[in-house]
């Protein structure tokens, strides 16, 4: 997820199950992807995988830790996960929530869940989806007007950007982080040094775009 691009998933999985192995899919971010139009094509061959991973504490702006986890052997994951004992209810009976998770005490986080997504829907999940990525853009052409290297192809809502060696790069994101008009974090890709920014928060807007770009142009100058 340094880049927002994708394994080749179909590829990926057909020669895995060709060797008899299991493919599992760390979609913690990049699953959404699958929400739009847009973006579907990255995460093309998906529906292969034998488990899937995913947050909703990313990309789609819910209360951390809650996350969800798909498996194609139902049996396979609740006999990984589950312990039993007499006294606790639904104990060797059919797998419940308890059987399918590390933790047996929890909140319901299932709720913020459903809630988060009744109030987006289908639609509403792709144009957030769509949005950041729009945004990721718009960062990538707003920083290269101003001279500096976007070095990653923005597929997604990743950018990666360079401003020339590794550790006058170092100092911009410090720099940047310090100022406070955006947080970006360092990242090495490839070798280099880079900033890489991640619009992800529901509430970025264009003018957050451009006056974060602005702030950066003015820090690294
Ligand atoms: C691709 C990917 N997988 C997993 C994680 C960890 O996710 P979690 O917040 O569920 O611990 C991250 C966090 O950034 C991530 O980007």
């Amino acid at each position: 997820m340094n880049t927002g691009a994708c394994d080749e998933l179909r590829e990926a999985c057909e020669l895995v199950h060709q060797h008899d192995g299991w493919v599992h899919v760390d979609g913690a971010f990049g699953l959404w992807a699958a929400a739009s139009s847009a973006t579907r094509h990255l995460v093309a061959g998906l529906e292969l995988a034998d488990s899937w991973a995913c947050d909703g504490h990313k990309w789609l702006n819910l209360p951390y830790d809650s996350a969800f986890a798909f498996c194609r052997r139902p049996d396979v994951h609740a006999a990984t996960m589950s312990y039993a004992a007499a006294y606790l209810v639904g104990s060797g009976g059919a797998p419940v929530g308890a059987d399918l998770t590390a933790e047996s005490s929890r909140r319901a986080r299932a709720f913020a869940v459903w809630a988060g997504l009744r109030e987006l829907g289908r639609d509403g999940v792709a144009a957030l989806v769509d949005r950041c990525c729009a945004l990721a853009r718009r960062f990538a052409e707003g920083l290269t007007a101003a001279g500096f290297e976007v070095a990653n192809e923005v597929v997604l809502n990743q950018v990666l950007v360079g401003f020339g060696g590794d550790a006058r790069t170092d100092q911009v994101v410090a720099a940047v982080q310090a100022d406070g008009t955006c947080w970006a974090g360092g990242t090495t890709w490839r070798g280099r040094r880079l900033m890489r920014l991640s619009v992800s928060n529901a509430t970025t807007t264009v003018a957050d775009v451009d006056r974060s770009v602005a702030a950066i142009t003015r820090l690294a100058a």
